[in-house]
């Protein structure tokens, strides 16, 4: 089990989601079957990692906790912060300092939904690798929406820029990142923006400087979604509503994560689905179950 630690960004004011979002966090609008935040949950599992801080506005935290609970149902450890205004994404550093306590961190945002083939190995590396910062980048049509990554001719990253009016290349920073021992002092240096946000673009950028710096690519096999609008939270639903219902599989769930990932064994999750038989989340658990391997 990694003694790497978890963080779950899921603040923010959902402004392109008003007025949905008035009332209730964007990270807990379903995406299809399951609460958004259920995926970059089930993501950072399948990296082995188990111990979590879930950070969201103070208004939600309740129903975060109501939700996920201490996470000791998925053979989990959550537990919960608060950013009292969206400062920026580098500040969960900041504010997870003391869970982190020295150890390796990931940072996943709480509306980033990622699914492809051959990802468990890739997540798997990443979080291995201790020594360097990773991030994950893929080829998007509006690059100047994310943070940048610029390439020489040998393919190796020369630089990152948050939202560019001129973007260097397509290539989009995504809501995933690894982070040595280290984060927390590297997030400490970081000034605010012109746009006032301590940016986790200079993050990475102070690892690309020093050299500590891996991106790794997802090709175009892969899905990397974004929930952020209207029109992308019924895309990622319909996304996830095919491949569910042709492939009897299910994308993002913690329940199905934490029994291959070994954190639960075959009664717990027997247990986890009888509950969840009425809506027909608790079928495919059972199937899984049932499943030799
Ligand atoms: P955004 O999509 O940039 O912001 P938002 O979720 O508030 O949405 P909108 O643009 O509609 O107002 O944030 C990306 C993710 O990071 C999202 O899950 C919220 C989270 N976030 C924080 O929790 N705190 C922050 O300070 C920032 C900048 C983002």
């Amino acid at each position: 089990m990694s003694t790497r630690r978890g963080i779950i960004l899921a603040g923010g004011t959902g402004s392109r989601l008003h007025p949905v979002t008035l009332a209730v966090s964007k990270q807990l609008l379903p995406v299809y079957d399951k609460p958004m935040i259920y995926y970059p949950l089930s993501t950072l599992m399948l990296g082995g990692i188990s111990e979590f801080l879930v950070i969201t506005t103070p208004e939600d935290r309740a129903s975060f906790e109501r939700l996920l609970d201490d996470g000791s149902q998925w053979g989990l450890s959550i537990s919960f912060a608060t950013q009292a205004a969206p400062n920026g994404i580098a500040e969960a550093f900041l504010i997870g300092e003391s869970f982190l306590d020295g150890r390796p961190a990931a940072l996943i945002l709480g509306d980033n939904l990622f699914y492809g083939s051959g990802f468990s190995a890739q997540l798997q590396a990443a979080s291995a690798n201790v020594e360097v910062a990773t991030v994950f980048a893929q080829r998007v049509s509006d690059p100047e929406r994310y943070g940048v990554v610029a390439f020489d001719a040998g393919g190796i990253a020369t630089g990152i820029e948050e939202k560019p009016e001129a973007p260097k290349s397509n290539w989009a920073v995504t809501g995933l990142y690894f982070y040595p021992s280290d984060v927390a002092d590297v997030a400490k240096a970081v000034e605010p923006s012109a746009r006032g946000e301590l940016e986790i673009t200079t993050v990475n950028s102070s690892y690309l400087d020093q050299g500590r710096l891996s991106v790794a690519r997802l090709d175009r096999g892969f899905a990397w979604l974004d929930t952020g609008t209207f029109n992308s939270m019924v895309e990622a639903s319909e996304f996830v509503r095919v491949i569910e219902q042709r492939q009897r599989v299910k994308i993002g769930s913690p329940e199905e994560v934490a029994y291959q990932m070994g954190f639960i064994d075959r009664d717990q999750l027997r247990a986890l689905a009888l509950p969840l038989l009425k809506s027909g989340y608790g079928d495919s658990l059972v199937d899984v179950a049932d499943r030799e391997n």
